[in-house]
This record gives structure tokens, C-alpha cells and sequence, in this order.
């Protein structure tokens, strides 16, 4: 099956506030430069909310994360699980068809969905409200045949049953998921003949937690749970703090400097022979749409770069608030923390660049050839003009 984006897109892509927090969390749990490990559950996330994956979706996660496009979508036209097409409004169906399934009735639940929802895979049904697919193993066979639909297994189905949970949803009603026979694992259907303290619940433990949270059949916009990151509690292996837990830290202006840049020499006392890089006293960009952080000083005006270069002296003059260097299309957080730490922080800057400073900042970005190819000079002539480009404008 040739796995291609879909000819018809919506012009843009954003996270719900809670989603983007959440992401933001997970982005953190990477070393510097590793960010781009995130991209699974942050593409995962972006169909969660969306139905399906978009074009706009995944290149705003390649922004978030520092990378060039087509490594995004290698990943995201990969991997099955994400959808690349239109999805049902309020389900999709994913009837698992491998043998245990199939001897045990899947083909029947196929044709339900032939009938009641469209003739071939991928395809919505008339009221756009459900579509369906054949995929292998979800690993249930034990209670099969299964359908997924949505993030939950609806188990011990047959064509009655699978019928009904259709009508039920097209009602507007939640079905809940787990075994439909009323099992409460897979214990035999008869009933448990060992472990029967555990089976007299009215719902094991996945069932509980989907019913309780009533996100069954929801397009998750991150409020669903509150949002923990233990692991922002911890430090980093190169000893840089991750921040605070919770929302409220994940969205808070990186205003603190970090114990690295706390221990940094200031840009005056450092020595020379440095790097822009490693010269700056910025503290690393985490900047979400509510923080502002303020820009903290860069590297001497005469400081050589590492190939004696001198730095572009537009990098290095007086700024007063920064610019949202993200409207740029191709710029995501990562690679705005990155040209802050070299001295640009505003759209003026940007646009001003000549031919050579161009050449002095791409030679230092991780993927270069992307200001001219991303048309960075003209989107930040637009914008430090106070205008807004089309994707500026999805924002
Ligand atoms: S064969 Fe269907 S879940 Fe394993």
C-alpha cells in the first residue's frame, strides 16, 4: 500500500495550549541535540487531537524539533499507526484480521464495515461520521476477534455486536470498551477458575480508566489529565536542570538563567578564542507563546569565530524585547534557542542579513541551506514590518 500524503490539506497545523505543554514536556526528556527522539509521540499527539496526521501537522512538529521535513515525514509515512487520510468524525475502525481474529470471525466484522460504513478501506461513510481498516496483530487474540477504535481494544465481538456499537456511536452514544461478552481479561468465557479475587470488578483496570476519564471516542485536546513531568525534576546527564513539573513551569518565561549559564563567565571576561556558541550568556530558548524571555547579552562585538572569522557586527547590537522567531516558517524552538545563542532575535535582524552574514549563520546551523530555502529574508521583512505571512498567520 503506497503510503502518500492526502491531496487535500488544511492550510495549518497547532497544538491545543495543554497539547503544546505536553509536547514541550516530552521534547525535554532528550539531550541537547537529541530533541528529534520526541518525534514519534509528538506526531502521535498531533493525530490525537486531529483525527489524522496533516501535512501542516507534521511540519510543525519537524519545526518544533530541529528538523529538516523529510525526515519527519520518512517517520510519520513509516509507520501504519498514523493515519495519512481523512478519519472518521467520530471513530475509526482498525479490525484486526490476522488468523486467531480471522478463525474466529473477523471476516464477518469486515463485512459489517463494508455495509454500514464504506465498501473499501480508508474511505469515509456518507455522513463522514466513521471509516475502517484491516491491520495485523493488536495483540488481544486471546479475547478475539477485536476491533481498535480510537485508543481503545473493544473486544469478543461478532457481526451483532460490532453492529450495534456502529448504531450506538452514530447515536451519539459511548460504548464501553474492553470485552463485549463481558469478560473481565481473558479469563476463560465460562468464567475465572483461578485469580478470582480480581475478577469480580465490573471492569479491569484499562476499562475503568477510559470509562472514568469519558475520553473514549474524543480527539484529545491535553486537558483530559493533568499534565505531570517528574522527569523535568531531575538534572540532565550534562547536569543542566529540565524545570519544574508541572503546566504552570512547562509555559513559564525562561527568565532564571540555568545553573550552566549562572557558572558561564560573562561574554566580557570570556576568552576570545571561543565560539559564539559556546561564548553566550543567553539562557537556552524554552520559550513557549506566553514567555518572553529577555534576550541576555551576547558575545563581544570583536570576537573572532572559530575559523577567525569576525561576527556579523548586526548580531551583536542592542535589542530590547524579542521577536517570535518561530513565525518564520522553518524556525521551531530548538533552532530559535540556537540563533539566539549566536546573537539574532529579531525579524530586523534577520532581514537585513547580507550574502556573507547569511553564509557566517548557515555555516552554524545543523541543516544548512535552510534560510534561502525557507525564504527566512522575506517572511522577516514582512514581519518586522508588522505584516504577517501565510504562516505566520496560522498561529
Ligand atoms: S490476531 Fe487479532 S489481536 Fe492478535
Amino acid at each position: 500500500m503506497l503510503r502518500r500524503l492526502h491531496p487535500e490539506q488544511p492550510d495549518s497545523f497547532a497544538f491545543t495550549p495543554a497539547n503544546q505543554a505536553w509536547a514541550d514536556a516530552q521534547v525535554a526528556k532528550y539531550p541537547e541535540g537529541r530533541q528529534a527522539s520526541a518525534i514519534i509521540p509528538l506526531l502521535w499527539r498531533a493525530q490525537e487531537q486531529h483525527g489524522w496526521l496533516t501535512r501542516a501537522a507534521i511540519e510543525h512538529v519537524a519545526a518544533m524539533l530541529d528538523m529538516a521535513y523529510i525526515r519527519a515525514l520518512e517517520v510519520a509515512t513509516f509507520y501504519f499507526m498514523f493515519q495519512l487520510q481523512p478519519v472518521g468524525s467520530v471513530a475509526h475502525f482498525q479490525i484486526c484480521g490476522t488468523t486467531p481474529c480471522m478463525l474466529c470471525g473477523s471476516e464477518e466484522l469486515v463485512k459489517v464495515c463494508r455495509e454500514k460504513i464504506a465498501k473499501q478501506p480508508h474511505k469515509l461513510s456518507d455522513d463522514g461520521k466513521f471509516s475502517w481498516e484491516e491491520v495485523e496483530c493488536l495483540g488481544a487474540c486471546s479475547n478475539a476477534p477485536m476491533a481498535q477504535i480510537g485508543k481503545d481494544y473493544y473486544e469478543d465481538l461478532d457481526a451483532e455486536s460490532f453492529a450495534k456499537l456502529i448504531d450506538d456511536m452514530a447515536a451519539g452514544k459511548v460504548p464501553t470498551p474492553g470485552s463485549q461478552k463481558g469478560r473481565f481479561a481473558s479469563e476463560p468465557l465460562g468464567g475465572a477458575t483461578t485469580l478470582t479475587d480480581y475478577t469480580g470488578e465490573s471492569a479491569n483496570g484499562s476499562v475503568a480508566l477510559a470509562a472514568g476519564l469519558g475520553d473514549t471516542l474524543k480527539r484529545i485536546d491535553g486537558t483530559e489529565v493533568p499534565l505531570v513531568a517528574p522527569w523535568r525534576d531531575h538534572p540532565r546527564a550534562d547536569g543542566q536542570p529540565m524545570g519544574g513539573g508541572d503546566v504552570a513551569e512547562l509555559v513559564k518565561p525562561a527568565d532564571k538563567p540555568s545553573k550552566k549559564s549562572k557558572d558561564t563567565p560573562k561574554a566580557k571576561d570570556a576568552p576570545s578564542d571561543k565560539s559564539p556558541q559556546t561564548k553566550t550568556e543567553a539562557p537556552k530558548a524554552k520559550k513557549s507563546k506566553s514567555a518572553t524571555p529577555e534576550p541576555a547579552k551576547a558575545v563581544p562585538v570583536d570576537a573572532p569565530t572559530e575559523a577567525g572569522e569576525q561576527k556579523p557586527e548586526m548580531l551583536t547590537q542592542a535589542r530590547g524585547t524579542p521577536d517570535d522567531l518561530k513565525k518564520i516558517k522553518g524556525v521551531g524552538p530548538k533552532l530559535e534557542g540556537t540563533l539566539n545563542e549566536l546573537g539574532v532575535w529579531h525579524f530586523w535582524q534577520i532581514a537585513s542579513w547580507t550574502a556573507a552574514e547569511i553564509a557566517w549563520v548557515d555555516t552554524r546551523l545543523k541543516f544548512k541551506g535552510r534560510i534561502e530555502r525557507d525564504g527566512w529574508i522575506d517572511q522577516a521583512k514582512t514581519l518586522a514590518e508588522g505584516g504577517e505571512t501565510e504562516f505566520s498567520s496560522r498561529s
